[in-house]
C-alpha cells in the first residue's frame, strides 16, 4: 500500500485531525451510501479466472491477509499517523511483539524503556531472549544520553511516552537522532496519545503501535493493535505480519473504526476530566504526588508541552505511606471507578500498580494508584473519590 494522500480541504490546506478521525477509510459512494464500512465476513474470495487467481489481480485474495473491512481501518490510522503503511494486529500486546520482531533478529540487541508496559518487558526477557535477542532497559528520562548504550549490533529503541504507570515523559526527538546515527530504528508504544495527541512520526519515530483496544476502540468492547511505519520500515513490517499469521476479526475492526469517528471529542473530556481530578487529588492530604504531564509542575511537563498536543485520561497517583488494608478499603467499595487492568473506555477505573523497574528504581512514597478518568460527571467522581479517602482514612 503506498503512502495517501493527506486529505485536502477545499480550500486545498490540510484538514484538521477531528476531520480527519470521521472521513478517514470512509468512502460511502463506494458502498451504495452506506456511512460506514461494510463489514466483510470473509475467508475465502472467489477469483473468476485461473490468470486472475495466479496473478492475484484481486485486491484481495484471501481473509487473512486482508479484506475491505481491515483495509478501511488501516487506512484510517495510516492517514491519522502519516505513515508509509499500516497493519492490524489482533491485540495491543501483538502490536508491540511484531513492531520488535519485524525489527530485531538473532544476534541483535534492543533498548526498552524502563518504563514500558510490563508485558513489553516479559517479550523481551522471555521470548525475545530464547529467538537470540538481547535486551538492555533503559531509563525513560535518559534523552540524547541513549547514545552511551548503544552498540553496533543495536537494532532498535523501543520507547512509550509517557511510560506505564509513572507517566515520565521522554525526549523521542534527541533519542531518534541518537538511534538514527547509528542506524537503530526507533519503535514507539503511542497508545497514551492516540495518533492525535502525538504526531510520532514528527518526532523521528519510525514506527508507531496502538493498543487500539484502549482510546481507538474507546468502549472496552473489543481488543486491536495497530502498528505503522515509515516508507524505510513498512515492507519489514507487512511481510512480518503476513509471516506470523496474523489478522483480526472483522467486527472487533469494525469496533475499532466506529470508536475511531468519537476519539478527538472523546479525548478533549478524558483530559478535561484528568486534569481536574489530577488538581483535586493534589491537594489532598492523603496524596504525595500525581503523576501526569499536563500538571505544570510535573517534571515531564515542559517534554510534554514541547511535543504532544494534549493529554488523554491516564494518569498516577503517589499515595502518602498507608497500608494495603487502607487501600484495599478504599477500592473495594467505589461507585463509579471499577476495578480492570485496562483503561480508554468511556468509564473510569482504578487500580493499584505494582512497579518492576531495572535500569533506575521509581522511589515511591507509598502505594501507587493508577487512574483512568472516563466521560461521568466531575462531581460524582469527586464523591466517590471522597468516599473513598474516608474509608482509607478509618481504616488506617
Ligand atoms: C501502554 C500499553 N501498551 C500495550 C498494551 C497492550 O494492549 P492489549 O491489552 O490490547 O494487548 C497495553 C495494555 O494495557 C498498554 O497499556
Amino acid at each position: 500500500m503506498s503512502k495517501p494522500e493527506a486529505p485536502k480541504a477545499a480550500s486545498g490546506s490540510r484538514r484538521k485531525p477531528e476531520t480527519e478521525v470521521v472521513t478517514a477509510g470512509r468512502n460511502p459512494l463506494a458502498h451504495h451510501g452506506a456511512v460506514n464500512p461494510p463489514v466483510y465476513h470473509v475467508s475465502t474470495l472467489i477469483h473468476p479466472t485461473m490468470e486472475s487467481l495466479e496473478k492475484r489481480s484481486q485486491p484481495y485474495a484471501y481473509g487473512r491477509r486482508g479484506s475491505p473491512t481491515s483495509q478501511a481501518l488501516q487506512d484510517a490510522i495510516n492517514q491519522l499517523e502519516g505513515g508509509a503503511g499500516c497493519v492490524l494486529t489482533p491485540s495491543g500486546y501483538a502490536a508491540v511483539t511484531l513492531a520488535l520482531m519485524s525489527v530485531a533478529g538473532s544476534g541483535d540487541h534492543v533498548l526498552v524503556a524502563d518504563n514500558a508496559y510490563g508485558p513489553t518487558r516479559h517479550f523481551c526477557d522471555k521470548t525475545f531472549s530464547r529467538f537470540g535477542v538481547e535486551t538492555t532497559y533503559y531509563d525513560p528520562t535518559i534523552g540524547s544520553g541513549i547514545a552511551e548504550l548503544m552498540r553496533p549490533n543495536t537494532r532498535a529503541v523501543f520507547c512509550e511516552s509517557p511510560g506505564s504507570l509513572t507517566f515520565e515523559v521522554q525526549d523521542i526527538p534527541a533519542i531518534a537522532e541518537a538511534a538514527h546515527k547509528r542506524g537503530a530504528v526507533v519503535i514507539a508504544d503511542n497508545t497514551w496519545a492516540s495518533p492525535l495527541l502525538f504526531d510520532a512520526f514528527a518526532h523521528g519515530v519510525d514506527i508507531s503501535l496502538h493498543a487500539a483496544t484502549k482510546y481507538i476502540v474507546g468502549h472496552s468492547d473489543a481488543m486491536l493493535g495497530t502498528v505503522t511505519a515509515n516508507a524505510a520500515n513498512w515492507k519489514q513490517l507487512r511481510e512480518t505480519h503476513g509471516n506470523l499469521g496474523l489478522c483480526v476479526g472483522p467486527d472487533d475492526v469494525y469496533l475499532g473504526q466506529r470508536g475511531l469517528r468519537t476519539l478527538a471529542v472523546r479525548l478533549k473530556q478524558h483530559q478535561e476530566t484528568a486534569l481536574a481530578l489530577a488538581l483535586w487529588l493534589q491537594k489532598r492530604s492523603e496524596v504525595a504526588r500525581v503523576l501526569y504531564p499536563a500538571l505544570p509542575l510535573d517534571p515531564g511537563h515542559k517534554l510534554w508541552r514541547r511535543d504532544f498536543k494534549g493529554a488523554s485520561g491516564l494518569f498516577g497517583v503517589v499515595l502518602k505511606p498507608v497500608s494495603r488494608d487502607a487501600v484495599a478499603a478504599m477500592l473495594d467499595h467505589m461507585e463509579l471507578f471499577g476495578m480492570g487492568w485496562s483503561w480508554g473506555g468511556y468509564e473510569s477505573l482504578i487500580v493499584p500498580s505494582h512497579i518492576n523497574r531495572t535500569a533506575r528504581a521509581f522511589a515511591a512514597e507509598g502505594p501507587v494508584l493508577r487512574i483512568h478518568a472516563g466521560l461521568e460527571a466531575f462531581d460524582d467522581l469527586i464523591a466517590d473519590l471522597e468516599a473513598g479517602f474516608d474509608r482509607l482514612n478509618t481504616t488506617s
